[in-house]
């Protein structure tokens, strides 16, 4: 709670874990940040020249002028079902089986995240994720009143012998054993980098030895630059211990909040059963006439062209400019790139003066779900231009100098 105001009766009534994530310092402290006149290479945001605007005008009004009232009524009108027609498609050439596998809509990939939370985490539970990992899903999980245990990622994806040790360690302790291992192995929030095939196989193995669910989060997968990720983690498997999440988002646009998760159909039935509050069937119906007439998958090319393009540029702008104490990822596809500062700086403290400096990043403090990461960050390379992210690289490096 704020702590210049005794909290109302009511503020004293949210939950436990409300509480604790408004307490929580680092929660929300970066969104103060004066970012008026600096380069923000804080968020995940797509590049705005990319959204298909017209193409989105078009779909909304055909579906309206189609479909009328259907498209108004709960329950929407045929363009919905073709957008799961779409996704149940293009999951299945992902190699997804839907003889035994179904697929949810949802409104976006966090609350398909939820979701599966709600029909899976007792109070109490354990769960691990990769440290670090998406700050979205953390708050999501922190909600449920779970325990959060990460392993680390390096760049291979997650560590998956550590996560093998992990689990081994619990049980011969006799500790709580995790009911679900969150995973982003495609293009890493925020790392950008891969899980290899191989750990892959073991993670999966692991899954079945342990018995946990894995939550697999492919959100940028189709946002490859060199090369396509190995096969997701739910085609590699004929068991049923999988359930994969994917969004528009970073694809389409953000603001149509649409995604969707497949699973085992009875896992896929008991999701449907606890998603709360149905989907915006309008929203479904428009990015459905959309996808369906092969825009979609047509735009990937440029998105990967131009997302190439940046990522390169930020790459050579780091060679460039950065001392020579600080590392940083590569990754061959997604929306950012990881670094890591000399241990004398920390890069919560650091940014209030970057950003007087021109630029703005994410602290790595946030994306873990315990102390770690204050010599870390994490750069967006999609969201500003070229000539931007030249100046936000060169103010960064100064404000490094400047901090150690
Ligand atoms: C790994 C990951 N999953 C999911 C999301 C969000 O998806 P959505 O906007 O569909 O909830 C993001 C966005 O930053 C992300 O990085």
């Amino acid at each position: 709670m704020s702590e210049d105001k005794p909290p109302t009766p009511l503020e004293e009534m949210l939950t436990a874990p409300v509480r604790d994530a408004i307490d929580r310092s680092a929660y929300g402290s970066w969104r103060n940040i004066a970012t008026e006149d600096a380069v923000s290479l804080s968020y995940g945001f797509p590049d705005p020249d990319l959204f298909p605007q017209t193409a989105l005008e078009e779909s909304f009004g055909d579906v309206l002028a189609e479909e009328g009232d259907d498209a108004l009524q709960y329950g929407g009108g045929e363009y919905r079902e073709s957008l799961r027609s779409f996704l149940i498609e293009q999951e299945r050439e992902r190699g997804i089986d839907f003889e035994t596998h179904d697929l949810l809509v949802t409104n976006g990939a966090t609350h398909a995240i939820d979701t599966v939370c709600r029909a899976f985490l007792d109070p109490g539970d354990t769960i691990i994720v990769e440290g670090p990992t998406f700050m979205g899903a953390l708050g999501v999980f922190r909600n449920f009143g779970v325990d959060i245990i990460s392993v680390p990622v390096d760049d291979d994806g997650m560590v998956v012998e550590q996560l093998a040790t992990t689990l081994r360690d619990r049980r011969e302790r006799g500790d709580e054993m995790p009911t679900l291992v969150y995973t982003i192995p495609d293009f890493h929030n925020p790392t950008g980098t891969t899980l290899s095939r191989e750990r892959r196989g073991h993670l999966l193995e692991l899954a079945e030895e342990f018995d946990f669910a894995i939550l697999e989060d492919g959100a940028y997968s189709d946002l490859w630059i060199d090369e396509e990720a190995p096969p997701p983690l739910a085609t590699m498997t004929d068991t049923d211990h999988v359930i994969r999440v994917g969004s528009f988002a970073k694809t389409l646009a953000p603001g149509v909040r649409m995604g969707w998760l497949t699973a085992p159909t009875r896992i896929q039935e008991a999701a449907d059963t606890v998603a709360a509050g149905g989907t915006n069937t309008l929203t479904e119906a428009f990015v459905g006439h959309y996808c369906g007439s092969g825009r979609l998958q047509d735009s990937l090319p440029e998105l990967r062209r131009v997302y190439g393009e940046k990522r390169d540029h930020m790459l050579a702008e780091l060679d460039a400019n950065m001392p020579a104490d600080v590392d940083w990822t590569t990754p061959a596809g997604g929306f950012f790139i990881w670094v890591t500062l000399p241990d004398s700086v920390d890069a919560d403290a650091m940014l209030q003066s970057a950003a007087e400096a021109g630029v703005t990043y994410l602290p790595g403090s946030l994306f873990y779900p315990g102390p770690a990461g204050d010599n870390e960050l994490r750069l967006s390379f999609t969201y500003v231009k070229k000539p931007e992210i030249t100046a936000g690289i060169e103010a960064l490096a100064a404000s490094i100098e400047q901090a150690r």
